[in-house]
């Protein structure tokens, strides 16, 4: 498996582009199901994530391409509803694939993705959403039959803002018959992007961004051309990073409205954060302040996928810092990692005391999932000496080549890949 290999102490300067974003990029790329013919899709990163999507849709009988940042897809040959189980396994958001299969082919036949190193990761409110819309659904060991001769608009009300099951609720209810109403619905920047990209194709939608969302269900949908937004999430860890490391970076292709809790928990740290249309411009040349209390939470307050990179640079912040975890059950695996790295950090249930100290030290540590071990790159550029990062594919399913961006910003980065056996001999 490859490994990056990082020599610390270095402060990231220079301007980077930002990638579209990858959880905006799953649902839509799903979502081109509801058409019949050609949908193209920009800005569309190269990641591992990306090209296990692109296969669940090869495998339904769709043509698939991807050429740069651009997706060509066309799903005029699409011939079954069933996602094989191997695929299923790579990736928890082929579970999008539930409500565009049932609003086309009446039916989806899809596997328990399984938890993962976060958490349980349950798909009870996607279920519920759906029979909700008159599914029916069958679970036959970790196979889920999902049947439905129509599909009926109807009031929904989510018992948490889930993403994923506010997504796979929308994909399905565009081509029901009457009206479905969201409530407590996610809010997130990618929940906006995917009602955009879906009445770009003649869906009525309104309300996303908000708690609550209306579909008004419609015969059919045309293929379209969308560009994705930026990814906020890979554009805060450089944030991060250039923070960490007390350089001076600028980021294009932003949108900062997306990153209003972070930019507001860095300037509390002490580090100079500067907007300007889609460019933030970040710099630090002074160790961070501690944050008293940051709390995870649904948007648009504090992102869970920032809480792992953030919690890197309060280990090096003068004081005491608490981040409490309340998305995900597990996501607190960096602390051992980044503790062996010398950081002071105390855990008590979903809540990590973070003791700011003098520096990080070198060590060679391992990837438990995708912003864990974007986070322990972060320790690695800050840290003094060498660090190896392990089990990358964790960090290549969200982030495209991040050796080459962080390398563009003067980072000390190598990616390191094993010698094939019937070369060492
Ligand atoms: C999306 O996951 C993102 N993934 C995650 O990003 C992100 O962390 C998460 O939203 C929260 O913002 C994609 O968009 C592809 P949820 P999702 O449904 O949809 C529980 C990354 O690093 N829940 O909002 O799976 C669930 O167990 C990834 O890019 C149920 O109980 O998140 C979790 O504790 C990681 N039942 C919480 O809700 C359900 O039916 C949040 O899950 C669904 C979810």
């Amino acid at each position: 498996m490859d490994k990056l290999v990082i020599e610390g102490g270095k402060p990231l300067s220079g301007s980077i582009v930002i990638q579209g974003a990858k959880n905006a990029a799953l649902p839509i790329l799903a979502a081109s199901l509801l058409a019949e013919g050609t949908t193209t899709i920009d800005h569309v990163p190269k990641l591992l994530d990306i090209e296990v999507m692109l296969n669940i849709l090869r495998e339904l009988g769709c043509r698939a391409e991807h050429n740069g940042n651009t997706v060509v897809i066309d799903t005029d040959t699409a011939h079954t509803s069933r996602v094989p189980e191997s695929l299923m396994g790579q990736m928890r958001s082929s579970i999008f694939l539930m409500g565009p299969l049932l609003a086309r082919f009446g039916e989806a036949q899809v596997y328990q993705p399984g938890g993962c190193a976060i958490g349980e990761r349950k798909i009870d409110l996607h279920l519920q959403g759906l029979e909700a819309l008159g599914a029916e659904i069958e679970e036959a060991g970790n196979r889920i039959i999902c049947r439905a001769g129509k599909l009926f608009g109807a009031d929904i009300h989510l018992a948490f803002p889930s993403v994923g099951a506010t997504e796979n609720i929308m994909m399905a209810a565009v081509l029901a018959e009457g009206r479905t109403t969201i409530s407590n619905a996610a809010r997130e920047p990618e929940i906006q992007d995917l009602q955009r990209f879906l009445n770009a194709m003649g869906a009525k939608i309104i309300g996303a961004g908000t708690d609550t969302i209306t579909i008004e269900g419609v015969q059919s949908l045309t293929p379209c051309r969308y560009k994705v937004i930026p990814d906020r999430i890979v554009a805060g860890t450089i944030m991060v990073a250039a923070a960490a490391t007390r350089g001076q970076v600028t980021l294009q292709n932003t949108n900062p409205a997306h990153l209003t809790s972070l930019i507001h928990v860095l300037r509390r740290a002490g580090v100079q954060i500067a907007v300007d249309g889609d460019i933030i411009k970040v710099g630090s040349a002074a160790r961070a302040k501690s944050v008293e209390r940051i709390v995870t939470a649904p948007y648009p307050a504090f992102p869970t996928d920032l809480q792992s990179q953030v919690m890197v640079l309060l280990t090096l912040a003068d004081g005491v810092s608490i981040m409490k975890e309340t998305i995900f059950e597990s996501r607190l695996k960096h602390v051992d990692e980044l503790s062996r790295m010398g950081a002071d950090i105390r855990v008590d249930m979903n809540a990590a005391i973070i003791r700011g100290v003098p520096r990080l030290y070198g060590a060679t540590v391992e990837a438990t999932d995708l912003r864990a071990g974007a986070a322990l790159v972060i320790a690695g550029l800050a840290a003094q000496g060498k660090t190896v990062v392990e089990q990358i594919h964790h960090i290549d399913r969200g982030y495209d080549r991040i050796d080459s961006m962080l390398t563009r910003l003067g980072a000390r980065i190598t990616r390191q890949s094993p010698v094939p056996n019937n070369l060492t001999n």
